[in-house]
């Protein structure tokens, strides 16, 4: 197998996107649209990957920044993505193999796919070979023009096209596989079009055929893999269809969906054989679903630490926390970062935890506020009960040990410590630490004032 670089395009405006952040960062499925692409890529095994960025202090760069897999060149100027490739030509000097260049708004190409294609290039000994595609709605991109024979003569932007070209409906989806010098040596040739003032790459398939250097044209199959992005909607469709993949891979490792296209989830979440994931569920980021668990519907989590057959009812809101196995979460609870809920612990109706550790077994399960708390196993936490973590300056811990009864509508004034096995009077405010075994009531006694209302009548 030849020596192969990639070289991925990222320094274009992407002006249509109408947005500040760059549009190869655009995020699709959690990851940054160019993620995607090297995700693909690397199915070529590349001797080295370059990614074209438009200068130094630009947001790719600096995305890239500590990435020592990656090498940047630099274009300065986007004067178009033949120009843009020949910024890259101080790493492709001395490569005897193939170049794959692959545009970084192109996310959608499978692994599989580049695979098949680099190999026919380099068995077939090409020059040059280009990735079409037959899309139902070619607007805006390049189209492929053929001679009478049926063999590509050369690629034309929709803006220089004539109404009959602009009917074809083959394109130049983005993907090439050059051998290196003659790629070199080609782009000097390039010259600037006049409508953009842009150098394009497509303009190497109209010289290749003039020379009469070998070309194939691979006709990919599948459309979806090959809609560039060029602005929001596309961005959009393109999440659809990342979404509609993961989905199908879950499939295939046991997860069962009720509605899979009414679940959102990252392309760097898991989820484990025998979950069931109903509708309207939003799973992001780096959450981890065990097995034989059950989210209905609702549900958002993000970072999430999801343990063996827990169940989340509808409506939560669970961010950056640990569910450990068998623990039953909602509905409508909401986990602030950095709590945990231990085994079989459940946590209810319009619960919040913040920074709080749930022993095993321990109940929390109606309209509670607990914040940097620990409570210990079995605890049992009445309705109502709130920690009172913070004095207007600074945040306090609460204690609670194991098996203690709190009653409902109690506050707990921290720092304060409830030992194990003690039981705290519903309608409390507890402001001083609790023995273990105790009971503590600390509220005021109740006057019942004999025949009131008939006094007050008359
Ligand atoms: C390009 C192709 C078109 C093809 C389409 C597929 C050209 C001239 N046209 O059009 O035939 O159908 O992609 O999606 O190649 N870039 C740079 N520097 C530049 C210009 C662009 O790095 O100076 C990068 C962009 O960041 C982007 C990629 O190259 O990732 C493609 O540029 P874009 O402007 O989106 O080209 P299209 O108009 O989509
Ligand atoms: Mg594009």
């Amino acid at each position: 197998m030849p020596e192969i670089s990639v070289v991925i395009l990222a320094a274009g405006a992407g002006k249509r996107m109408k947005s500040d952040l760059p549009k190869v960062l655009h995020p699709l499925c959690g990851l940054p649209m160019i993620e995607h692409v090297l995700k693909s890529a690397h199915a070529v095994r590349a001797k080295q990957t370059i990614v074209v960025a438009s200068k130094k202090s630009d947001p790719v760069s600096q995305y890239f920044r500590n990435n020592s897999k990656i090498k940047i060149a630099y274009q300065g100027q986007a004067l178009g993505t033949g120009h843009a490739v020949h910024s890259a030509e101080k790493f492709l000097k001395r490569s005897k193999g193939y170049v794959v260049i692959l545009y970084g708004d192109d996310p959608l190409v499978k692994p599989e796919t580049l695979r098949k294609f680099v190999d026919t290039v380099v068995k077939e000994k090409k020059t040059l070979g280009f990735v079409t595609a037959i899309l139902p709605n070619p607007f805006g991109l390049g189209r492929i023009v053929r001679n009478p024979m049926g063999d590509a003569e050369k690629v034309v932007e929709e803006k220089e096209a004539t109404e009959e070209i602009k009917k074809i409906k083959e394109i130049n989806t983005g993907i090439y596989c050059v051998q290196s010098e003659w790629l070199l040596q080609t782009l000097k040739k390039l010259e600037k079009h006049p409508v953009t003032g842009e150098y394009y790459l497509t303009d190497i398939v109209e010289e290749a055929i003039a020379e009469g250097v070998r070309v194939l044209g691979f006709v990919g199959e599948d459309p979806d893999e090959f809609c560039g992005i060029n602005n929001r909607k596309e961005l959009a469709r393109a999440d659809e269809i990342i979404r509609g993949r993961l989905i199908e891979y879950w499939f295939s490792k046991g997860v069962a969906f009720i509605d899979p296209r009414h679940v959102y989830l990252d392309a760097t979440v898991t989820i484990g054989e025998g979950s069931l994931i109903y509708p309207q569920t939003f799973l992001y980021g780096k959450t981890k679903i065990g097995k034989n668990c059950l989210i209905d519907s609702g549900s958002i989590l993000r970072d999430m630490v999801v343990g063996d057959g827990v169940t989340i009812k509808p409506y939560c809101v669970l961010e950056e926390s640990v569910l450990e196995k068998e623990a039953v979460v909602g509905p409508f609870a909401r986990l602030r970062p950095h709590s945990h809920v231990g085994p079989r612990a459940h946590i209810g109706n319009f619960v919040e935890l913040k920074k709080t550790k749930i022993g095993k077994g321990a109940k929390a399960n109606h309209l509670s506020y607990l914040g940097d708390a620990v409570i210990g196993e079995e605890a049992n936490i009445g309705c109502g009960t709130i920690t009172c973590n913070y004095d207007g300056v600074k945040k306090y811990p609460t204690k609670i040990g194991k098996k203690v009864f709190v009653g409902s509508d109690v506050s707990l004034v921290a720092p304060v410590t409830i030992g194990d096995g003690a039981t705290i009077g519903a309608g409390s405010i507890i402001t001083d630490n609790v023995p273990p075994g105790a009971l503590a009531i600390a509220r005021q006694r109740q006057i019942n004032k004999k025949n009131w209302a008939k006094k007050r009548k008359k």
